[in-house]
């Protein structure tokens, strides 16, 4: 499975491309101090274009392009997670990012389901794209190089890495059980971490899963990370799309209100996600959690969203709360990583980000 491709072109390539730093303001500057990063921090750095080697995680249903940009101007990597788009809403949503900034960002193929609109992403000038669930075929990675392209996958073992280093991945994002939203990972982070740091050379590796204060950045990195990825921090933000009702519940929820489970399989079949314990996984495990097409409920539409607010969701899907949903919003699935402990507040995305770092920096 080896492509003929030295990754060294690429990240030359992706300095010409303008991936390289995109002036993102100086302003966090001064909380730097006598950092001096890791030679795996300083290849993220360089490789992405950003400031600080912090990722926002693809966070599909609740990242709109505000959330995106936010991230992105703050210095860190933006995401924007494209895997239920068509070629047309990828084109528009990737554009409303670039009307916000000019900071580098990424889009995300979750691989289960077909990525319907890489090409579109990429003939609008995507420059880093991020893979999950599965490694990409050669006509993806073909496309992606073809524009002088940054390939991130996400990895979750030492043989799934084996397999992203041999398709010539730039980065690598290392997932562990700890994370929210789906779970592809079957190890607690530091153990998946340790497995994959140990192979992948000079190619950087990004943790996640749990992750949401400096602290626990710091944990990461003296593990041989070279930086840190956060979703389940990023949907409790000001920015971010996701629902009131959701945000405030990342924000009074404990680690132990969290699990992993399959209780939300309606459009991911078998897929194991980790969530916040609610009506609906209650209902379901008061009756000793039965096979899809026996659950309490299942024909329930517990929300609604569209035009006049016409589309339903029925219980047990997967849909995530976004703002643009009426209904038992407290029924859906409420994605969640074990970091919530220490998600307190609702801040802006920057200043998330600044938070972090200086967590980070002091914790040294
Ligand atoms: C609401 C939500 C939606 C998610 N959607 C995606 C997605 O579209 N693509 C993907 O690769 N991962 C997705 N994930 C998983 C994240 O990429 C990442 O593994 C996870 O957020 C890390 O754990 P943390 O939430 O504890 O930071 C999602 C996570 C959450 C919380």
């Amino acid at each position: 499975m080896t492509i003929d491709v030295s990754r060294r072109r690429f990240v030359a390539g992706a300095a010409a491309a303008g991936v390289m730093s995109a002036g993102v303001g100086s302003a966090m500057e001064r909380v730097d101090g006598d950092y001096s990063p890791s030679q795996q921090t300083t290849n993220l750095l360089n490789l992405l274009g950003i400031r600080y080697p912090i990722i926002q995680a693809p966070t599909g249903g609740v990242v709109g392009s505000e959330l995106t940009a936010a991230v992105a101007n703050s210095g860190a990597l933006g995401a924007l997670p494209l895997s239920w788009s068509s070629p047309a809403q990828a084109a528009k949503s990737i554009e409303s990012v670039r009307e916000k900034t000019s900071a580098p960002f990424f889009v995300n193929f979750v691989l289960t389901f077909e990525p319907a609109a890489l090409r579109s992403a990429l003939d609008s000038d995507a420059k880093i794209v991020q893979f999950s669930w599965g490694m990409p075929d050669q006509k993806m990675t073909d496309a992606i190089r073809s524009k002088d392209g940054v390939l991130g996958i996400q990895v979750t073992s030492k043989e799934s890495a084996e397999t992203a280093l041999a398709i010539g991945a730039d980065y690598l994002v290392c997932q562990g059980i700890e994370a929210g939203g789906h779970v592809h990972a079957s190890k607690p982070l530091a153990r998946a971490l340790e497995e994959v740091v140990a192979i992948a050379g000079d190619v950087p590796v990004v943790a996640s899963g749990g992750i949401a204060t400096g602290e626990k950045m710091r944990e990461c990195v003296r593990r041989g990370a070279a930086g840190v990825v956060m979703g389940s921090r990023f949907v409790a933000s000001r920015e971010s799309a996701a629902h009131d009702d959701y945000k405030r519940a990342l924000v009074s929820a404990h680690s132990g209100d969290t699990v992993m489970t399959t209780c939300m399989n309606k459009g991911w079949d078998n897929a194991t996600h980790r969530i916040l314990r609610n009506s609906t996984f209650r209902m379901w495990e008061s009756v000793g959690c039965p096979a899809p097409g026996k659950r309490p409920g299942e024909k329930d539409i517990v929300s609604r969203f569209g035009a006049e607010q016409q589309s339903g969701v029925e219980r047990y899907s997967i849909n995530s709360p976004g703002s643009y949903y009426t209904g038992d919003i407290e029924a859906m699935a409420a994605y969640a990583g074990m970091g919530v402990d220490s998600i307190s507040d609702v801040p802006g995305a920057g200043q998330i980000v600044a938070r972090v770092w200086r967590e980070f920096l002091q914790a040294e």
